[in-house]
């Protein structure tokens, strides 16, 4: 039986990087990400849950006046996280909650998002049962993520290497995750999962998958 992990460790100095390192890499990685975020954030209802918000890098792709909750558990992201929904036009609703365990009501929301989260969550099959149980019939997840390279590549050897420093700076991340595996097995009606690979310097994040699943 997997172990739930609701509670989240804050680490002032680590925490304070991560919110610094997306702020100032935003740029670049929306740059990188934006032709699959557009795709797959299309058309976004007025109400979406995110999950994992960090600092804001997905409010773009809502329309100003919308409405976020965002289940953000990593204090050192909220000040730059209201700013950037400010900035946006966008309303606020910052639940400093685990996604594991976002306190919403069953079948309640229509749109869950992430970006770059099932990645650091320490339970990812958890997570997806949680977005499975806030969905409404009808309703969609749509996420980007960085996932474990093919085996025997040089890509996942470098993720495997890694492995320790990569999880210490930025706060539990693992490459080695097989993400479109655990979609797949989450019981979702219906999954459309699209793999490719990046060209950033940061080679073991460049494996991704993004896709939109149906409740
Ligand atoms: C790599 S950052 C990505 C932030 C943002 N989504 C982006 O694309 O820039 C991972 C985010 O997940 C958050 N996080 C970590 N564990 C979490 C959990 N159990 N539930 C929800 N969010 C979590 C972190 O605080 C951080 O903001």
């Amino acid at each position: 039986m997997t172990e739930r992990t609701t509670t989240f460790e804050v680490h002032p100095a680590r925490g304070a990087f991560n919110a610094a390192f997306f702020t100032v890499m935003g740029p670049n990685l929306e740059w990188n990400l934006r032709r699959h975020k557009r795709r797959v954030f299309a058309d976004l209802p007025g109400s979406v849950v995110e999950l994992g918000s960090g600092v804001g890098a997905n409010l773009p792709y809502l329309a100003p006046g919308s409405t976020l909750v965002a289940v953000e558990p990593n204090p050192p992201m909220h000040r730059r996280l209201r700013a950037a929904a400010e900035r946006r036009g966008v309303r606020l609703d910052l639940r400093e909650r685990v996604a594991e365990d976002t306190g919403l009501p069953d079948a309640s929301v229509d749109a869950v998002i992430s970006s770059l989260v099932l990645c650091t969550v320490p339970d990812p099959d958890a997570v997806l049962a949680e977005v499975r149980r806030i969905l409404r019939p009808g309703g969609t997840y749509r996420f980007v993520e960085h996932v474990a390279a093919r085996p025997g590549t040089p890509t996942r050897w470098l993720q495997r290497v890694l492995r320790r420093p990569w999880a210490w700076t930025f706060e539990g991340c693992s490459c080695e995750r097989d993400l479109e595996a655990a979609v797949r097995a989450a019981g979702f009606a219906r999954v459309d999962v699209e793999p490719y690979r990046l060209h950033t310097p940061f080679v073991p994040f460049n494996s991704q998958i993004a896709g939109v699943v149906h409740v």
